[in-house]
């Protein structure tokens, strides 16, 4: 969020800019001690359904989709513990196909005794936050909005009102869902406040 006044339509791709850009954003990799290597890499590949294209001693390579690797894990001797507050990468979020999927998800962390730090349907997400071992915050989610209604979105002002969103009880949620009712239903915001900046999870 910048303050930018809300756009009518998504801007046009860097390449139908006429530029040369990316052509996807390739992949995040974790540094960690050495001894917590393979913990990292094990946490990720229960999250995100992974499997090690590579691993070793020193860290590996996840793949979860047709990318050879999304997240990779290094072990490097002499890394420091994480600290709350640095400037920096926030967290990086990966989006689920549907609602089913997310709470499906949510449901088999929880059974794995993983369980998100927060929760908040944003407006143009419903999104859980869950912290890996050394704390680095990471966003499941999915989009509330089909793309080609972003805009229209954007534009109904819900989400000016309250650029931050709502926070949900995810247990709720999931029992909403489990109960027949409709994907649609269940991706609108709820009524209420913005939580205060300062119940966002730190780190
Ligand atoms: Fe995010």
């Amino acid at each position: 969020m910048d303050g930018s006044a809300p756009v009518a339509k998504m801007p046009k791709t860097a390449k139908e800019r006429g530029k040369v850009a990316p052509a996807k954003l390739a992949h995040v990799v974790l540094r960690t001690p050495p001894e917590r290597a393979q913990m990292i890499l094990d946490w990720y590949k229960v999250v995100l359904e992974g499997e090690a294209m590579y691993e070793a001693g020193f860290g590996g390579f996840i793949t979860y989709d047709d990318e050879h690797h999304r997240i990779a894990v290094l072990g490097f001797p002499g890394i420091k513990e994480h600290i709350d507050g640095y400037a920096g990468l926030h967290h990086v979020a990966f989006t689920y196909e549907s609602l089913g999927d997310l709470v499906h998800t949510y449901d088999r962390l929880k059974g794995e005794g993983i369980l998100p730090e927060f929760t908040i349907n944003h407006g143009p997400t419903t999104s859980m936050y869950y912290f890996d071992p050394d704390k680095n915050q990471v966003e499941l989610q999915v989009d509330n909005v089909p793309e080609e209604r972003f805009a229209e979105y954007f534009d109904n002002g819900e989400f000016s009102a309250n650029p931050i969103g709502v926070k949900f009880d995810p247990e709720e949620l999931f029992a909403r869902y489990k109960a027949g009712e409709s994907e649609e239903d269940l991706l609108q915001r709820p009524d209420g406040p913005p939580p205060d900046l300062s119940e966002f999870p730190a780190n």
